[in-house]
């Protein structure tokens, strides 16, 4: 494996590639691997002949307030990690290579870009949008892969790579969980031994939710209601949404008549938590 920190590096390893004929497949991530980020770089070996893997903590998506300063970094064993998986090429660049003196330009995905998470965080999914285009454009893959626990994140690229008509196919890879349920995140590092046990309360709500639905219940009103009183339970979680969306448009439903998104958004300590199921009728 290789570790590429500049641009242009970047950009030509990519060229020459793609000469080759080789197809590439790119995993964007923010660094401090789990299993969760794992999964994806072991789905994009199946997928294509190169794998890239990027780490960028992207200054650009955390509001002033949150924890870029703060958020778990560990360069030495995400390469272990990834040395070990196999993977051709570790992009890691800096701060300054990406966002030089003088940067200027943002993209910002209109619509999905200011529903649920973004209520919460002004300007994160600008940052996100900014960062991924940016490192579509320097990495040049033909397909990228994206967890479904960021699931307007992954709406918002796949909204990005439309409209934009960026030649790369956005692959969504199943969100993986713990063996008791709590979806993997670089986050869930904040959480003390009795908040991780509170963390349990977002998938737990949506177990529930979605036994609800199996049981015929249709009405999205019901469902937010026994969803959100789930999670009042535990004392540690302060909810920030609870959301019965349109799959697509990520708009709120009424009635689950086709299937729809149940997404969460609740703090638990430090940790701010994300999680979503998809529930149908
Ligand atoms: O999901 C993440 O880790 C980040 O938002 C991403 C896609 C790598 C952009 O910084």
């Amino acid at each position: 494996m290789r570790m590429i920190q500049q641009i242009a590096a970047m950009q030509s390893w990519s060229e020459n590639q793609r000469c080759l004929g080789r197809r590439l497949v790119f995993v964007p991530t923010m660094g401090f691997l789990h299993e969760g980020h794992l999964s994806l770089v072991r789905d994009a070996k199946t997928r294509g002949d190169k794998v890239i893997v990027s780490i960028f903590v992207n200054p650009a998506q955390f509001t002033p307030e949150e924890d870029y300063a703060t958020y778990p970094r560990d360069l030495e064993r995400d390469w272990q990690l990834l040395d070990k998986e196999g993977i051709d090429v570790l992009f890691n660049p800096s701060a300054d290579e990406i966002y030089p003196e003088g940067y200027q330009t943002s993209i910002k995905v209109e619509k999905l870009g200011a529903l649920l998470c973004a209520r919460f965080r002004p300007g994160h999914f600008r940052g996100v949008a900014t960062i991924v285009a940016k490192l579509f454009n320097i990495v040049r893959p033909h397909l990228a892969i994206f967890g479904c626990k960021d699931y307007q994140q992954l709406q918002i690229v796949r909204q990005l790579v439309r409209d934009l008509n960026l030649p790369i196919e956005i692959i969504a890879h199943p969100t993986v969980r713990e063996p008791d349920g709590l979806a993997m995140s670089s986050r869930n590092a904040y959480l003390d031994p009795q908040e991780r046990k509170a963390a349990l309360c977002l998938s737990r709500s949506l177990r529930m939710a979605e036994a609800l639905a199996r049981q015929g219940e249709r009405r999205a009103k019901i469902i937010l209601e026994r969803v959100t009183g789930e999670l009042k339970k535990e004392s540690l979680a302060r909810v920030e949404y609870v959301s019965l969306i349109d799959a697509e448009s990520l708009q709120d439903v009424d009635q689950l008549e086709r299937p729809a998104v149940l997404a969460l958004a609740v703090r638990i300590g430090k940790a701010r938590l994300i999680d979503n199921q998809i529930l149908k009728p």
